[in-house]
């Protein structure tokens, strides 16, 4: 079963939304492997976002990330990663369409209310940032 790591990050956590989001995914049949709740070090920050070091909004990115609590998930099925980014929406909520989250749920760049894995070399190395092999359910 192909998986991926989604972050509700710290604005959908603040603004009730993980219920709406995680239902998103089960009703389509994807299913939740793992799932906790946490606030991001900054440490953990530069690692998730590693492939953003030097970019000029890489400062704003580790202060939202890290400024509460964000729900962290594996989800699994088939063709995951593709899939939760398609219900996602693009990274600008601006080009998103009406029905995804993105589309939905956001309307800047900055506080776009998700995160998904965008291959599967990034899904393996953010699964293990956020969560032990012994966490993840089969
Ligand atoms: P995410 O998928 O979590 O990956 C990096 C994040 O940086 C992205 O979502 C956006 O929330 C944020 N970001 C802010 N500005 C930009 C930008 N100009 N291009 C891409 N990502 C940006």
């Amino acid at each position: 079963m192909e998986k991926t790591l989604v972050l509700i990050k710290p604005d959908g956590v603040a603004r009730g939304l993980c219920g709406e989001i995680i239902s998103r995914f089960e009703r389509r049949g994807l299913r939740i492997l793992a799932l906790k709740m946490m606030t991001l070090s900054r440490e953990q920050a530069y690692n998730h976002y590693a492939e953003h070091q030097g970019k000029p909004f890489f400062d704003g990115l580790i202060d939202f990330i890290t400024s509460g609590p964000l729900v962290a998930m594996v989800v699994g099925g088939e063709n995951a990663i593709k899939v939760v980014r398609t219900m996602m929406g693009p990274t600008d909520p601006a080009g998103a369409a009406p029905g995804t989250i993105r589309g939905d749920f956001a309307l800047s760049v900055d506080n776009n209310v998700i995160h998904g894995s965008d291959s599967a070399s990034s899904a393996m190395r953010e699964i293990d940032l956020f969560f032990a092999a012994h966490e993840i359910m089969k």
